[in-house]
């Protein structure tokens, strides 16, 4: 199997005054294979010994599908590698230096209300900023995507589209392309500063009554129980777009979006690589209840030379939002790729409420906006540490990252979709209420499938949408969603 290339490659030092670029990407190639050689010579004379030492850790269900083993560490010589979540800059990569205007530099640091009235030429009175007929400047209200009405999903997708036709996307998804940070301490924090920023972008993009709506998240854990969950209703026209047989995006809102590389259509391969899985209740659970702040903060790849004895949980925050990303694969694979896809913003707002509601459960306010991982040049590189400037989110360092301003000013999660016995009812047409045959299991909201997807498991529930979960004629025990009137 190919190792994932999410986290994949490269290099973190970018300077755009460089003029020997194609020099160095000459370097880069010959040392990376020189580098995939010894690697290789290191992973051989080390697999026998690393797998009798982790043969007893062993995650299945509930908390994966497949059973998952702890990740190894990352040796020295791979700190400027793929394996340690650097970006990797494909070599015939048409470099478009990433920018952000004089406008933007000057509002969207801002971590209150007041700060960003002027961005969205509001006037501050009596302690609030009205904008445009008189409405007022709230909290960002983040909720699941599919409990949006179709109306305003409808408008976002039209701001998006009219973003991306402007270049403005574009021009956003280059910042994270060139600079995102992952493997350690910083990689939640950059992420939250860079949506927070991409928020007030779309917020600024919308009409004045939709002012106030937040980047919607994506709960993949409403999926992850559908016997095959790309099938779900969220990959369908109506949502996200389904894909054809090359995982091209072939309809839906997005299916025109040309990639900031140049292909003309966004690319989801499902299903090509193992590692790939949604999020689920179980993992969610764990995590915002979890004591230890290394499976949230910690170093999801730390060099050999960390000390923390702690083997790598495959459950932890990163790795786990890692899953979602192998699982789209294609562009969402790749980290310099995955800002090209509406998934990556929908995912990771969703990783922010995982992360928000860690830091209600588990830390006061003043904890909060304390509480770092010590900066250790042993498990990660400085880039990671608490007094570090985030890369092209100037003048934030990633302690800074940490404020309540976040969640006090700038944005609000509306409560994940539930159901219970008395109200079966999950508050979208694309979800439905799953209330287990045995009277001991509550009952959980789980999205719909789509048109033709398998349904099988589910034949008594109310699972397909505007369709029936009905025997498939050419497979004796599987079921699909077919039309009502064909089999009526
Ligand atoms: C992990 O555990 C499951 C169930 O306990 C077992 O079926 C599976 O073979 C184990 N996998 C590995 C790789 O040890
Ligand atoms: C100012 O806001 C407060 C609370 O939001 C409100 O009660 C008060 O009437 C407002 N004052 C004016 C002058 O609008
Ligand atoms: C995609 O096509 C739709 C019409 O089908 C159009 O409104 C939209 O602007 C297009 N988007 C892009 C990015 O070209
Ligand atoms: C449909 O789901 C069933 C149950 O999980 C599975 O055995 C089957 O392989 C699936 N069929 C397809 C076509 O994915």
């Amino acid at each position: 199997m190919t190792a994932p290339k999410y986290n994949s490659a490269a290099k973190y030092n970018y300077n755009p005054a460089n003029c020997y670029k194609d020099r160095i990407r000459l370097c880069i190639f010959i040392v990376s294979v020189l580098c995939s050689f010894y690697i290789l010579y290191l992973y051989t004379s080390s697999e026998m010994k690393e797998q009798n030492d982790r043969s007893s850790l062993n995650y299945t269900m509930p908390w994966f599908r497949i059973p998952r083993k702890d990740d190894d560490k990352i040796q020295l010589d791979q700190i400027e590698e793929s394996s340690f979540g650097v970006h990797f800059v494909p070599p015939n990569d048409v470099f478009i230096p990433p920018d952000w205007s004089e406008e933007e530099m000057k509002y969207l640091p801002c971590l209150s209300r007041k700060c960003v009235c002027g961005y969205f030429k509001g006037k501050w009175k009596n302690e609030s900023c009205i904008v445009r007929k008189g409405i007022k400047l709230q909290r960002a209200y983040r909720q699941e995507i599919r409990t949006l009405s179709d109306e305003k999903r409808k408008r976002w997708e039209k701001m998006l589209n009219e973003l991306k036709t402007s270049g403005v996307f574009s021009r956003l998804a280059r910042n994270h392309k060139y600079s995102g940070v992952h493997a350690g301490p910083a990689f939640l924090l950059w992420h939250r500063e860079f949506l927070k920023r991409a928020e007030l972008i779309y917020r600024k993009h919308m009409g004045p009554e939709d002012i106030n709506m937040g980047v919607p998240y994506w709960d993949s854990s409403l999926d992850w129980p559908l016997p095959t969950p790309k099938h779900s209703i969220f990959f369908s026209k109506f949502l996200v777009g389904e894909v054809d047989e090359d995982g091209l995006v072939k309809n839906g809102p997005y299916h025109n979006w040309t990639t900031i590389e140049g292909r003309p259509q966004i690319l989801r391969q499902f299903d090509k690589v193992e590692e790939g899985e949604l999020l689920n209740d179980a993992r969610i659970k764990w995590l915002i209840t979890n004591p230890d702040i290394d499976m949230i903060f910690g170093a999801s790849r730390p060099l050999v030379t960390c000390s923390n004895k702690k083997h790598l949980d495959p459950r932890m925050f990163e790795l786990s939002h890692n899953y979602v990303h192998f699982f789209i694969n294609g562009d969402m694979a790749s980290s310099h790729g995955a800002s090209n896809d509406i998934l990556f913003y929908l995912h990771h707002s969703m990783m922010d409420w995982v992360l928000e509601f860690w830091r209600r459960n588990m830390q006061t306010r003043q904890q909060r906006e304390s509480i770092y991982p010590v900066s250790d040049p042993n498990c990660y590189p400085m880039w990671h540490f608490a007094e570090s400037f985030m890369p092209m989110l100037p003048p934030f360092t990633n302690r800074m990252g940490l404020s309540n301003g976040y969640t006090d000013e700038m944005y609000e999660f509306a409560p994940r979709p539930t159901c219970t016995k008395q109200k079966p009812d999950c508050g979208s047409n694309y979800l439905f209420c799953y209330v287990p045959s045995n009277q001991q299991d509550s009952p959980y909201c789980v999205s719909k499938v789509r048109l033709g997807g398998n349904c099988t498991g589910f034949e008594d529930h109310p699972v397909c949408f505007e369709a029936k979960c009905l025997r498939n004629p050419d497979a004796e025990n599987e079921f699909s969603c077919q039309e009502k009137i064909l089999n009526a």
